[in-house]
């Protein structure tokens, strides 16, 4: 293993024992809290429930404020004891900075998450505010780390050699795996525990990715800046996700999307590995292309496309989007014909008193899963979800492993 790892072990262990308080302290705060939103007007109602009860919505501010504070306890252990313990050697500037704008696009992205939450901002603003969040981190990595290069896979050499330099498009695509980090966490939404769980899915597998590299490809610090941000982040997600299981206490909010799709974009970004990344998201890169049709207005999106509530059964049915036929343009009818055709929506057709009625089943993942299973209870659905995105990372660890040996 890598020196710097070995050197590492002191504050890997603070880092541990802050993220399990950080864990202790949400969990507790996390409850406490809930009144507080509740006066201040900031709930939900579940509509997947019988009872009107008011949900405080938004939580995922208490949790990412704890973060941040776990992280501020935590920045002297790995600069200045190392820097202490190195004697003559010139003091991480670089590492610093990279660690310090981190969390300042993290920071960021918190607040304007909840200030979504605050004023349910529109559809477009939701695609500005990670790239504004984004932007001390792309600074950070344009000043210090610079790498804009990409390796060619194997079967592709001959053609563009051994390694292409992206140049500004490297900062592009960053910017958009940012973007992509937190909607697509957003839109996998709507039945009590999903978002939070995936979001402690996906932690998990990249700190099982960045201990295996470290171990085994002696790479370098930043698999280690990595863990350093992901077990805190486990921390206070898990406190979260005991409060927003089923049935739902209180709920996540976009404030927590963000957070959590930004956390996971830092340390992608920082530590390289954004196409490694982009693989623990397999479930949220299906179920945003599925949804692109809905997405792009080519077919009606509703305000809410969350699974239907029968209070008979207590069981989730799909949910429906209902428009006019006339209402669809020509793209939209072929796209019908291609899902109906496919079976990969459920597409009626009635006649209403003004022509054609149709009735198309919202194009997300979890609707698709209830499609295959039948009418499911809420809670088994979200441990399916929670099962398929579990599977994802067991198979993106098999492509990222023997596969990329393969081609790499
Ligand atoms: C996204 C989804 C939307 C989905 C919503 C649910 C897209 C384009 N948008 O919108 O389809 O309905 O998330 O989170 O796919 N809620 C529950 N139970 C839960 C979680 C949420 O009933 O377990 C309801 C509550 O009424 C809560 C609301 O969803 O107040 C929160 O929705 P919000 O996060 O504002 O929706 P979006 O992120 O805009
Ligand atoms: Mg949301």
């Amino acid at each position: 293993m890598a020196n710097e790892v070995g050197n590492a072990a002191g504050p890997l262990a603070c880092n541990l024992l802050l993220s399990f308080l950080a864990f202790l302290i949400a969990k507790r705060l996390i409850p406490s809290m809930s009144s507080h939103f509740i006066r201040a007007k900031l709930f939900g109602r579940d509509l997947n429930k019988t009872s009107n009860d008011p949900v405080p919505e938004g939580l995922g501010v208490v949790c990412g404020t704890v973060y941040l504070v776990a992280m501020f306890a935590f920045i002297p252990f790995p600069f200045l004891f190392a820097w202490l313990q190195s004697g003559p050697h010139p003091f991480p500037h670089e590492q610093f900075v990279v660690f310090l704008s981190a969390l300042l696009s993290i920071c960021c992205m918190i607040l304007l998450g909840f200030g979504d939450d605050v004023l349910d901002l529109p559809w477009r603003h939701r695609l500005i505010l990670p790239t504004v969040a984004s932007l001390p981190l792309l600074m950070a990595y344009l000043v210090t780390i610079q790498r804009t290069i990409i390796v060619v896979p194997l079967p592709l050499r001959f053609l563009l050699g051994n390694n292409i330099d992206l140049g500004l498009l490297y900062y592009i695509y960053m910017g958009m795996l940012a973007v992509f980090c937190t909607n697509s966490i957003n839109i996998l939404a709507g039945i009590n525990g999903v978002e939070c769980g995936q979001s402690v899915v996906i932690a998990a597998s990249v700190v099982i990715f960045n201990i295996m590299e470290l171990i085994f490809q002696e790479a370098g610090w930043f698999h280690l800046f990595s863990l350093y941000f992901l077990i805190p982040f486990l921390g206070v997600s898990l406190a979260l996700l005991h409060h927003n299981w089923y049935p739902s206490a209180v709920f996540v909010g976009d404030t927590f999307c963000y957070f959590a799709g930004m956390t996971f974009a830092v340390v992608g970004i920082l530590g390289h590995f954004g196409k490694t990344l982009l693989l623990f998201f397999l479930p949220q890169i299906v179920n945003f292309l599925y949804s692109v049709p809905q997405l792009f207005k080519i077919i009606p999106c509703p305000r809410h496309r969350l699974p239907k509530f029968h209070p008979e059964s207590g069981l989730l049915h799909m949910s429906y989007s209902q428009f006019k036929s006339n209402d669809l343009s020509r793209i939209g009818h072929i796209l019908l014909h291609i899902l109906s055709t496919f079976h990969l929506a459920d597409v009626q057709r009635g006649k209403g008193e003004d022509g054609t009625e149709i009735r198309v089943s919202n194009l997300t993942l979890i609707n698709f899963v209830i499609k295959i299973v039948g009418p499911i209870r809420e809670d088994k659905l979200t441990k399916c979800m929670l099962a398929i995105q579990i599977l994802g990372s067991a198979a993106a660890l098999f492509i990222r492993y023997p596969l990329a040996w393969t081609f790499y």
